[in-house]
């Protein structure tokens, strides 16, 4: 469910025209729905307090990761949202946007010793411990600040699931989490040292995850190792999910109910008596964005291909290149199909210099003409996160609309702005 809709013939976000905000911020651009961020958490939120027998006052902790702009944030953060933070940079994100600490999870493979200190200095809630030796570096740091950081330990359930080899993070060769009996061991080990208090297990196991099953049996696993730990003596009062639950990009997969998967975690975790955590990133984000682009041109060959050439590349929005992932393209303002317009398949790709800056082959879409604007659907995750400038194509804009109103919330750089971000080396 999303807040873009056709509205006298063409495109809107919300009450916001797409061909306005093309001619006022320029393409490409992002351009993201307040509506449907507010829409997503609530659908999650209300899942999650349904079964409030479960786990209490569940924590949604957004993965800042999907979506890092501020304004995002905030928008999240106003409703009473969490955040799961990977850096010490989306730490400071999160905590610029008003998100309190206490509902700040960190968690990550490699945190830096100065990552580690920044996040027990700024009282997070929550640092997810991902192996023996970062328990080993994490100890004498909250020592040496004379603080007690709560940690859950991170498990890898050897259970892989998700969209993508490239994405799937719970398998036993994934460099994520500590196998059951070694994340036990671990945890008994932390609860003896003064420095650091075992709260709870965590686990992620990849993500565009469509089916519950191993994510159920992930969760399982949390569950039988929170008894034999409490059998053990130890104290298990939170227990972190992860996020994972995949998103209906159309054309793909259909994929499990938000309320589904939460109602399958609360059968699952029923009568543990444990606070419940969840992660999810591209479920609050992904289609409440689309990045905005312009044909350029359409090329056609002889041998009767079309490439449709738009003005955004994989630079802007790196999915399909790097994942093979499909994401909609529609026409802002569709033509009526018929006659000489009848739907033609393109191979839609930007300006960059590589064969992998392809969005789409053999796509049908309606009928295209040089200048048209198309969106790309379910961009608002992992789409302007993971831009860069290559080429020296500047950074996308993101817009975000709030029903009639609208505001950029990062302006694309000028040209001198980049080139002035780098100081000549003083022999040139
Ligand atoms: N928690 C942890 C510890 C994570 O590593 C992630 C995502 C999430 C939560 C949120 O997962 P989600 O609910 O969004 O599936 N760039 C890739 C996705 C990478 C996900 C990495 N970790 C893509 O564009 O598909």
């Amino acid at each position: 469910m999303h807040h873009f809709d056709l509205k006298d013939g063409a495109l809107q976000a919300e009450g916001v025209s797409l061909e306005a905000l093309a001619e006022a911020v320029g393409t490409p651009a992002y351009v993201y729905s307040t509506a449907t961020l507010t829409r997503h958490y609530g659908v999650l939120r209300e899942a999650a307090d349904a079964h409030r027998e479960a786990w209490g006052d569940a924590l949604i902790a957004y993965a800042v990761k999907a979506n890092s702009n501020l304004s995002v944030l905030a928008t999240l953060a106003r409703l009473g949202c969490g955040a799961d933070t990977v850096s010490e940079g989306e730490i400071r994100r999160a905590l610029a946007a008003g998100v309190p600490a206490g509902k700040i999870i960190f968690s990550g493979v490699g945190k830096t010793d100065g990552e580690l200190a920044f996040a027990i200095q700024q009282g997070v809630r929550q640092i997810n411990v991902e192996s023996p030796a970062e328990l080993d570096r994490l100890i004498p740091i909250a020592e040496r600040l004379g603080k007690v950081p709560e940690i859950a330990i991170r498990v890898n359930p050897k259970i892989g699931a998700g969209g993508h080899a490239k994405i799937t993070t719970g398998g036993e060769g994934d460099k994520f989490g500590i196998p059951a009996d070694e994340a036990m061991a671990l945890y008994v080990r932390a609860a003896a040292s003064p420095h650091v208090t075992p709260v709870g297990l965590a686990c992620h196991i990849g993500s565009q995850i469509t089916d519950l099953t191993p994510l159920e049996a992930a969760f399982r696993l949390l569950r039988s190792m929170t008894e034999e730990l409490r059998a053990k003596g130890q104290t298990v009062t939170r227990l972190d999910l992860g996020g994972g639950l995949g998103v209906p990009y159309v054309g793909g997969a259909p994929t499990a109910s938000p309320a589904d998967y939460v109602a399958m975690a609360a059968r699952v975790l029923d009568g543990l008596g444990v606070e419940a955590a969840f992660e999810p990133g591209r479920l609050l984000a992904a289609n409440a964005g689309v990045l905005l682009s312009r044909v350029i041109q359409i090329t056609e060959r002889a041998d009767g291909r079309r490439f449709l050439v738009l003005d955004a590349a994989m630079n802007d929005l790196i999915r399909p290149a790097m994942y093979d992932s499909f994401h909609e393209i529609k026409a802002v303002r569709p033509r009526e199909a018929g006659g000489h317009n009848a739907p033609t398949a393109y191979d839609v790709v930007g300006p960059i210099c590589e064969t992998g800056d392809t969005f789409a082959r053999g796509r049908d879409l309606p009928p295209l003409q040089a200048g048209d604007l198309v969106v790309f659907t379910g961009a608002g995750a992992y789409g302007a996160v993971m831009s860069s400038e290559y080429n020296t194509r500047p950074l996308v804009p993101e817009v975000l609309v709030d029903g009639d109103r609208w505001a950029v919330i990062r302006p694309r750089p000028t040209y001198e702005e980049m080139l002035a971000r780098e100081p000549m080396a003083d022999w040139l």
